[in-house]
């Protein structure tokens, strides 16, 4: 059964580029935040994007226009009754999730595809909540969601292949690569990519280098688009750190363990571009 209309649950950073990018490829699209203030943060930066796309010229405003026209928000979770494939992005709370779920689940058809954006919890108890572990999967996409090409399609060992070949299909209808990868905590993109930046802050933390070395050093000498350190503070260091424990937890290795630095940094509020101040300070533009 193709995906026709599509649900997003969350309208933060990852819920708004991934509502943007289901409506910008023409799915019906129906975005649901829990306030009427949160729901309009999220359509304006979703707004904002697609007026940013507009001026360099990447999109024309009558694309806009018609993305905007495919895009519906709601406070109500009962709106998202007859979307094909509901992909919930709100805050990384196994409890709040797996409450989100269980309503999900009686609320829509037996058919739809539940999903999960979460970076780091287990998508296979997320699915207890249900009465459909066969239609429930991961799905991980990546920030900035409208910039980034891929999505990780998670399944589990209940996920049917029919439920991966619809929500795969869907994936590349909106212009992101697929790659499927088995329910491990981090997957795979989070897997490698959470203890190289523990790493760059233990490197940083031990004084082997200063913080645009580090970040020059990586940038310049792999090639990466980000240093490090900057791509922590964009990311987000508090959701860093929040990776990290979920992942220490699971696998018990000293590589996923979050340094000290990074405690206090997340302590003291430095959580990198969302608070203003990480390892750089994001008030100027570009950040210093
Ligand atoms: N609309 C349309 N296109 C836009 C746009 C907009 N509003 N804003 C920018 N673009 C286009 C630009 O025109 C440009 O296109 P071009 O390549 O054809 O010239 C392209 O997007 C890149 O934009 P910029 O030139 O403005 O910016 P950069 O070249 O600095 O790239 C970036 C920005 C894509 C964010 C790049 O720095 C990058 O890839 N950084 C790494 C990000 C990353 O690693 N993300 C993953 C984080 S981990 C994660 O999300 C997992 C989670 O679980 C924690």
């Amino acid at each position: 059964m193709p995906i026709r209309k599509v649900g997003v649950v969350g309208c933060g950073l990852m819920g708004s580029g991934i509502a943007q990018v289901s409506a910008q490829a023409g799915f019906p699209t129906v975005v649901r935040e829990v306030s009427p203030a949160l729901l309009e943060k999220g359509m304006g930066a979703i707004k904002k994007f697609l007026q940013g796309g507009v001026d360099k010229g990447k999109l024309a405003a009558a694309d806009m226009e018609k993305t905007l026209a495919h895009l519906t928000g709601t406070v109500r979770l009962e709106d998202l009754a007859d979307c094909d494939l509901v992909i919930e992005a709100a805050v990384e709370s196994l409890t709040l999730k797996k409450e989100l779920f269980a309503e999900l689940d009686k609320t829509c058809g037996p058919k739809t595809v539940l999903a999960s954006n979460t970076s780091s919890l287990s998508i296979t108890e997320l699915a207890t909540a249900t009465q459909r572990p066969e239609r429930f999967l991961g799905l991980h996409f990546f920030n900035p969601v409208p910039l980034m090409k891929l999505v990780e399609v998670v399944k589990t060992l209940a996920t049917s292949a029919e439920a991966v070949s619809e929500a795969s299909a869907w994936c590349r209808a909106i212009g992101k690569t697929v790659v499927t990868v088995g329910d491990s905590t981090g997957f795979v993109v989070n897997r490698l990519l959470v203890p190289y930046m523990l790493d760059a802050v233990r490197v940083y933390e031990q004084g082997l280098a200063s913080r645009d070395d580090i970040d020059n050093a990586m940038k310049l000498g792999c090639g990466y688009p980000m240093g490090p350190l900057f791509l922590g503070d964009y990311v987000g260091l508090d959701t860093t750190y929040y990776i990290a424990q979920i992942m220490f937890d699971e696998f018990k290795e000293p590589r996923f363990a979050p340094p000290p630095l990074l405690k206090r940094m997340v302590l003291a509020g430095r959580h990198g571009r969302k608070t203003g101040r990480g390892f750089y300070d994001w008030s100027t533009n570009p950040p210093s």
